[in-house]
């Protein structure tokens, strides 16, 4: 039967907040799905927690209560419930969201690769691990790839859908094609650390955060300039504040460490001094800001005049330009090493991350030249290879 096809059951191993998301995401679309999860009664208590988040949605009128049915009739608790994989029935298609390690990761694809048919499509959802590896030393690999969701999976629409070397091409248009019949945009990209977004997006944090060491400004009067004056829906510390200081700094040390240390990716230690003394961000009350049980922010004044200076102002010290120009200068390096396309890093980072423009946009909008001598300059400011020019930029000039 074809992957997109409603007929398709599909199983979801690993029923926390992605895995319950994407179970959803895979019912709403009228597929019956297996949900597994190695904690003892997790998968269930996940479909009674969604069955409750259902009904609200009933009450508010958001869902019909024949939706909202058909949802719970084909989230199925079966045998294979508490995680024996092997008691699973055959599906098409198995959606993997565990734990982010790469031995648990790989144990689980293995005995799925045993026990269920060569075309079966099995799915990662990992967000930092190489999928490669995940499907190494595995029966039929050309089946196994990445469907990178984002949280929450029912209402982000991104999926980045990626490829190893091993992936088949019908493999990869049929799960993308899937993706747009759940109602999601698919973007395709290679194996990179960091896939699409996760790599772009770094120099959101990390310009903003070399800004702030260097005492250039206040983190909330550089958030506030990145908002106010450069489009961003959130700054970049109230956003890993909401994030988790913790999951952020895990996701720049993995990009970092699997680009063998890049400069690009450092991370830096005003982040790691937070993770380190338990300031995670909201979910503790207390991270670059503080705040109240309300979740509002406390004592948080931005000075509005300085970040006004700042913007237009010298490259090295304007939070607006510098970051745009890094952001450019990453998206620009993804297609030249042909792990994605223009086209889909920008669709990428603009509904993965909410930014207003996707790199390629602001490269057409500022023109290369000007980009090449923003980051020419932020090299002379700061040696050491971070702001080294992409050859896809100094080609366009
Ligand atoms: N949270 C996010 O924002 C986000 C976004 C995109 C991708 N991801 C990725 O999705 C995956 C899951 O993340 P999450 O945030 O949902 O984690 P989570 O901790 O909420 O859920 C993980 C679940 O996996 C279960 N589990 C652990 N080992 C298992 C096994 N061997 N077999 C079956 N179930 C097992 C756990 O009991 C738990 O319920 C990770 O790979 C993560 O990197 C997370």
């Amino acid at each position: 039967m074809p992957l997109t096809d409603a007929q398709t059951t599909v199983a979801v191993v690993g029923a926390g907040a992605m895995g319950s998301g994407i179970a959803q995401v895979a019912a709403a679309a009228g597929h019956e799905v297996h949900l597994v999860d190695a904690a003892e009664g997790a998968a269930a208590r996940a479909r009674e927690k969604l069955a409750n988040t259902l009904t609200r949605l009933v009450e508010k009128g958001r869902l019909s209560a024949e939706e909202s049915d058909g949802i719970l009739r084909r989230i199925v608790i079966g045998p294979a419930a508490d995680g024996d994989l092997r008691a699973l029935p055959p599906v098409g298609l198995v959606i993997e969201a565990v734990v982010e390690e790469l031995g648990v990761k790989h144990e689980i694809f293995g005995t799925l690769a045993a026990h269920q048919d060569e075309s079966t499509v099995l799915a990662t959802n990992t967000s930092s691990l190489d999928v490669g590896a995940i499907a190494a030393d595995l029966r039929a690999p050309e089946r196994v790839i990445g469907l990178h969701f984002f949280n929450p999976p029912p209402l982000m629409k991104l999926v980045e859908v990626v490829r190893t070397t091993q992936s088949a091409p019908a493999v990869l248009e049929d799960a993308s094609e899937l993706m747009r019949r759940w109602g999601k945009t698919p973007v395709t990209c290679t194996s990179t650390p960091g896939f699409i977004v996760n790599r772009v997006a770094r120099p959101f944090y990390g310009e903003a955060q070399r800004m702030l060491e260097a005492g250039v400004a206040d983190a909330a009067t550089l958030d506030l300039a990145l908002r106010e004056h450069g489009g961003f829906r959130m700054g970049p510390f109230e956003l890993t504040d909401l994030i988790g200081q913790d999951v952020n700094l895990a996701v720049g040390t993995s990009v970092w460490l699997q680009t063998d240390r890049d400069p690009r990716y450092e991370p830096v230690d005003v982040q790691r001094e937070l993770v380190e003394a338990g300031r995670l961000g909201r979910k503790t009350g207390h991270g670059y800001f503080r705040y109240a049980d309300s979740g509002q922010t406390v004592d948080v004044t931005p000075d509005a005049a300085r970040a006004r200076e700042l913007v237009g102002g010298p490259i090295e010290t304007d939070p607006v330009a510098r970051t745009i120009a890094m952001l450019v200068n990453e998206g620009v390096d993804l297609v030249r090493r042909g792990e994605a396309s223009a086209e889909d890093v920008d669709t990428a980072m603009t509904l993965g991350t909410n930014y207003p423009k996707g790199p390629h946009a602001w490269l057409a909008e500022l023109g290369a030249a000007t980009v090449v001598e923003q980051l020419r300059a932020l090299d002379a400011a700061f040696p050491g290879g971070r702001y080294r020019v992409s050859p896809a930029l100094e080609d366009r000039v």
